[in-house]
């Protein structure tokens, strides 16, 4: 059993092309793994929707995947991490793992004065998940409890992303009004929680100059693996791995975008219709 389940694919979704940082990451950590995307670009973005829809949209994504025989689930949008990963880890057997956990745990390493910055999409910072997860996994490393965390939504920057503006007087601007006041807060190191905000990380880091970035997309992979060796279903064999993109709209530049957080061309995209 635990054999066959060993060569089925990894499934990945998010709410658009974002969460091609996190397979970019699988790809280096789990080179012999089988990869399935899912990124939903015909209702991206998820970051400014209700709850409910969000939740729906993620138990559509996630079923969709598993009709394709996937052995882990994993949700590469920080948005359906932090609003409704409990939901489907109750609606669905497969194992799930969420890029929210990985993230805290990276943090909570970087930090030294334990005090950390969040910033993500208006659900993402909403929800509060962040906050509590970084709490309950200070608690849990017994790191303790005095663990300050300064949370804010940066919702331009994912359309600044997309449109290509990383290093541009406008996205300069743009985080220097969104980041700055992180420095009067003294946090040492600030969690990208969003799969856009990794490709803004160059430009950031020359406005926030002492701040440790932190993005969660390898460890998120590394917890992968981990999940995979634990469960004896990592693929061992030295072959070729397969790699599917499916998206529910094939909008007119995700090729470009696409190569953007993929570090390469996606090879060959396949339309995926969602609640089938
Ligand atoms: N993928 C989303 C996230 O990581 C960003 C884009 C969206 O709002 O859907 O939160």
């Amino acid at each position: 059993m635990a054999k066959s389940k060993a060569s089925v694919p990894i499934g990945v979704f998010d709410s658009g092309i974002g969460g091609l940082t996190v397979v970019r990451a699988l790809k280096r950590v789990l080179p012999n793994e089988d990869i399935i995307y899912l990124g939903d670009t015909a209702r991206v973005p998820y970051g400014i929707k209700s709850p409910e829809s969000i939740t729906r949209f993620a138990v559509e994504d996630t079923r969709f995947l598993i009709n394709r025989k996937v052995k882990l689930v994993i949700v590469a949008c920080h948005t359906v991490s932090s609003v409704c990963l409990p939901e489907l880890k109750k609606n669905f057997s497969v194992p799930i793992l969420g890029v929210i956990a990985p993230g805290a745990r990276a943090a909570l390493a970087a930090t030294k004065n334990r005090r950390i910055g969040v910033i993500g999409t208006q659900a993402t910072i909403m929800a509060g998940t962040y906050e509590r997860v970084i709490r309950e996994v200070a608690r849990q490393e017994k790191l303790g409890s005095d663990v300050e965390i300064v949370a804010k939504s940066t919702p331009l920057f994912v359309p600044l992303v997309e449109e290509g503006w990383v290093d541009n007087d406008i996205a300069i601007l743009v985080a220097k009004s969104y980041l700055l006041s992180f420095q009067d807060e003294g946090i040492d190191t600030l969690l990208l929680g969003c799969t856009h905000y990794p490709l803004l990380k160059s430009m950031m880091k020359r406005v926030l100059k002492k701040v440790t970035l932190v993005d969660s997309a390898t460890a998120t992979a590394r917890e992968a693996k981990k999940i995979l060796a634990e469960t004896g279903i990592c693929r061992n064999q030295n072959r070729k791995p397969n790699y599917r993109f499916y998206l529910s709209d094939l909008t007119p530049n995700f090729m470009e975008i696409g190569k953007r957080f993929l570090g390469e061309p996606i090879p060959f995209v396949l339309r995926a219709s969602i609640a089938e």
